[in-house]
């Protein structure tokens, strides 16, 4: 198939959706773009800058271990570990745990394939920093409130969770995936042992600027 035929990530995204299967398509997205990461939206071949500059702060952790959820083609986990985090990655696709292995063949972070849904219970409560970006607002709202339950059970007592998401108030409309966070949806990590250490609610520098929710939460 030539490049001009090939399926978007969201065109792959819907189909999976229609048939009720929320979690195929990020397999499908990853090896069906065949090491092209062009055809991978949220690919940037960079760390996130919303986690750079939280990282920056003088209050961010600065060692121990991390846990990147839903690690994508693994800049962010590489950022974590070059500033000292033994870091491990998950994604459940295997195609972009791979992929990301290859990228950086001599990397000290454990890329590994797992499903949020189903972690190793060892992760339970074991790091000292989890970090998750963009992974929830990937995910159909009905499936979020397992999934912040699950990644708020990764935190260490001591540790700290920062969330990146896209943010929205709860009078506008849901739109379409990635479908933004509201406050309301994110209130639910406090239900799970966590306490909101920080919320910051601001517009991106892409252009267009993004309406971003970077949230930080600790366990005592
Ligand atoms: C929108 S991408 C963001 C990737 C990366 N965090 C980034 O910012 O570049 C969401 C990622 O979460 C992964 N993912 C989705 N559902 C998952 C699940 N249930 N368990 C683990 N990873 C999941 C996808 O495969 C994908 O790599």
């Amino acid at each position: 198939m030539s490049d001009a035929h090939r399926p978007t990530a969201r065109e792959i995204a819907h189909e999976h959706l229609e048939a009720g299967d929320p979690l195929g398509w990020f397999e499908d997205v990853y090896s069906r773009a065949g090491g092209d990461d062009s055809l991978i939206p949220w690919a940037d071949q960079a760390p996130n800058p919303n986690l750079v500059a939280w990282l920056e702060q003088a209050a961010a952790p600065a060692s121990g271990s991390a846990l990147n959820v839903g690690g994508g083609l693994g800049d962010d986990a590489e950022e974590l570990a070059r500033r000292g985090f033994v870091t491990t990655a998950f994604d459940i696709s295997e195609s972009a745990v791979a992929w990301s292995r290859a990228r950086f063949p001599g990397s000290t972070v454990e890329y590994t394939a797992a499903d949020l849904f189903h972690a190793p219970a060892e992760w339970r409560g074991r790091f000292d920093f989890v970090l998750e970006s963009y992974t929830l607002q990937a995910l159909p709202p009905g499936l979020r409130s397992d999934a912040i339950r699950c990644i708020a059970s990764f935190v260490a007592p001591g540790g700290t969770l920062l969330v990146i998401a896209r943010g929205r108030e709860e009078e506008e409309p849901e739109g379409q995936m990635p479908w933004p966070l509201t406050r309301r949806e994110l209130s639910l990590f406090d239900t799970h042992g966590l306490h909101q250490l920080t919320f910051d609610d601001y517009m991106d520098d892409e252009d267009p600027p993004v309406h971003r929710f970077r949230v930080t939460y600790g366990r005592a």
